[in-house]
């Protein structure tokens, strides 16, 4: 790959060897990486009794809410890639946040017509109406084996019984403090001391008593009965503008994902509302079947950052909810217009962005999972609270922390959000509407391979999982896939963001007119890799954060 410094990330790390050298209709095992340790451990606890990738979905994404409060959880949404195995069958889970009926176009617009980004941002206005707990019952209703009960099991005792404080977790609630203090219900999240004992545990005893009820009830006692009229009545007095009907009128939908043909690969992404899987395919339109065969690596990073450029400007302009705006995601993502958009392209020239700010892009708070059981069903899920925390805001008597995905609209058209980005009036704020997201769950076929991936990262979720995709099609394994250095160009702000690692021939592409920016490293990736000839299964688990990877291999007689 183009950007790999460690030769050490070449091994093959099948952590199976000798597999079988016949072709297999299930995998040997199961397997899945997630970003923390006590959610790979109740998803397989739960697989090992029993259960499908689709409890398991659930059990990881419980316990990922409770161990990385800072991410994801009950008060967010996000995307599932689901494969129904016995079926035949992929489908991509939408249970992104809505806008609630009483939002409208300039809800964050100061006196002045400027986006006020304290409003967009911190507490309840912030937040959209979360899809976990209905993409929770919809997984229970339609895919899973086990009772819903049975699948918030660990995710209960971890909120009941405490999460060990760590350098992250603890780094991340000083970052959001002042925000806490705004709202006595997130007190839980409010440290005593700077310097805290080394055996602090941070209790979440309002959260246990939600899922519990969700547990005992069903997904839908939080959307409707005395809980979701205490979240309604909290979000209200503190300046939120939710209603009962946001809530009773919120449903998951299962949309159909974006597939990708290139070379002789074929890529299952995420469809919109998420613009990566448009983006993706129209980066590999620009990009043209040919790419991987050129030998000079500038040649090559100076194509993929033009077809980057254009790609994030085309997000800008024309992407959206798709319930809510005509996209013409075909024509979008064809070859003729592909080549429309590289018309101006200049080998020996970058184009210019036309930078109108210099908003840097933040990595994001969002989550991934990928998972495979031994029936050859799968997850690839990409989970958000948006930013740090979210809105900061903990509904009193309720334990949910709230998203503040609200910000990932455009605002105000031009104006950057967290991550630097812009948008136009297809991603305006509107009743109803779904905000445009980054999140892509991906699976990638490969010459009787499959590769689950996903990664947080808010924009550079995109860039991610373009190089993870490459990477794969060259033969990396799965650990490679995770910890290669990367890259990053969104269009706007007009600048190459790098990696301390990445390798790139910098001063040729700085010759062209290119500008680089060495950042902190970012993104979290999580990945399963299926070889179904070779009965193989591999597993990863970025170095960047704090997950880890399983498999787990079947007695031939189970
Ligand atoms: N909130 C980050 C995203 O959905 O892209």
């Amino acid at each position: 790959m183009f950007l790999v410094k460690r030769p050490a990330l070449l091994l093959c790390l099948f952590l199976l060897s000798g597999g079988l050298s016949t072709a297999s209709a299930n995998p040997p095992g199961h397997a899945l990486a997630t970003a923390h340790p006590a959610a790979t451990e109740a998803g397989l606890e739960i697989l090992n009794a029993g259960g499908n990738a689709f409890d398991a979905a659930i059990a990881v994404s419980a316990v990922l809410g409770i161990v990385e409060p800072y991410s994801s959880g009950i008060g967010g949404g996000g995307f599932f890639l689901l494969h129904d195995s016995a079926q035949n069958h992929t489908t991509m889970l939408d249970a992104r946040e809505r806008a609630p009926l009483a939002a409208h176009r300039d809800l964050y617009l100061d006196a002045d017509g400027n986006v006020d980004r304290d409003r967009a941002l911190n507490g309840p206005l912030a937040a959209g109406i979360p899809g976990i707990a209905a993409a929770w019952g919809h997984l229970a209703e339609h895919y899973a084996q086990l009772p819903l009960a049975r699948s918030l099991k660990s995710a209960i005792h971890h909120a009941r019984d405490g999460v060990p404080l760590n350098p992250k977790l603890q780094r991340a609630m000083a970052a959001r403090a002042e925000t806490f203090l705004r709202y006595p219900g997130s007190s839980v999240f409010v440290l005593d001391s700077p310097n805290p004992p080394p055996d602090t545990r941070v209790i979440q005893d309002g959260l246990a008593s939600t899922m519990a009820l969700l547990a005992e009830k069903g997904a839908q006692a939080f959307y409707r009965g005395p809980l979701a009229e205490t979240l309604v009545a909290e979000v209200r007095d503190a300046g939120g503008i939710w209603s009962l009907e946001d809530l009773e009128q919120y449903r998951v939908v299962e949309r159909e994902p974006i597939t990708i043909h290139w070379r002789d690969a074929e890529i299952v992404t995420a469809a919109l509302p998420s613009a990566t899987g448009v983006i993706l395919a129209q980066v590999f339109n620009m990009l043209g079947e040919d790419w991987l065969d050129e030998n000079r690596g500038d040649v090559r990073i100076h194509r993929l950052i033009e077809a980057l450029r254009r790609a994030y400007l085309e997000r800008a302009e024309h992407l959206g909810d798709p319930d809510h705006v005509d996209v013409p995601v075909e024509q979008l993502i064809s070859a003729d217009y592909a080549r429309e958009l590289m018309a101006d392209f200049d080998p020996e020239r970058a184009t210019s962005s036309q930078n109108l700010y210099t908003a840097e892009p933040e990595a994001g708070n969002t989550t991934h999972f990928s998972i495979l059981d031994r029936d050859g069903n799968w997850v690839s899920a990409t989970l958000s609270i948006n930013g740090l925390f979210g809105s900061g805001f903990i509904a009193p008597g309720t334990g949910i922390l709230l998203n503040n995905e609200m910000d990932d609209f455009s605002a105000k058209p031009g104006s950057p959000n967290l991550y630097g980005l812009v948008g136009s009036e297809a991603n305006a704020i509107a009743p109803g509407k779904r905000m445009l997201s980054s999140m892509a769950p991906t699976a990638v076929h490969r010459a009787n391979t499959l590769a689950l991936l996903g990664t947080p990262g808010g924009s550079r979720i995109t860039t991610m999982v373009m190089q993870g995709i490459l990477q794969f099609l060259q033969g990396a394994d799965a650990k490679s896939l995770v910890s290669s250095p990367r890259l990053h160009h969104q269009a706007l702000p007009d600048k190459v963001f790098i990696e301390p690692d990445t390798v790139v021939d910098q001063e040729r592409l700085e010759a062209k007119g290119h500008v680089f920016e060495v950042a902190e490293p970012w993104g979290n990736m999580q990945v399963v890799v299926w070889d179904t000839h070779e009965a193989r299964l591999d597993a990863a688990s970025d170095p960047r954060g704090l997950g880890s990877a399983k498999i787990e291999m079947l007695n031939i007689n189970d």
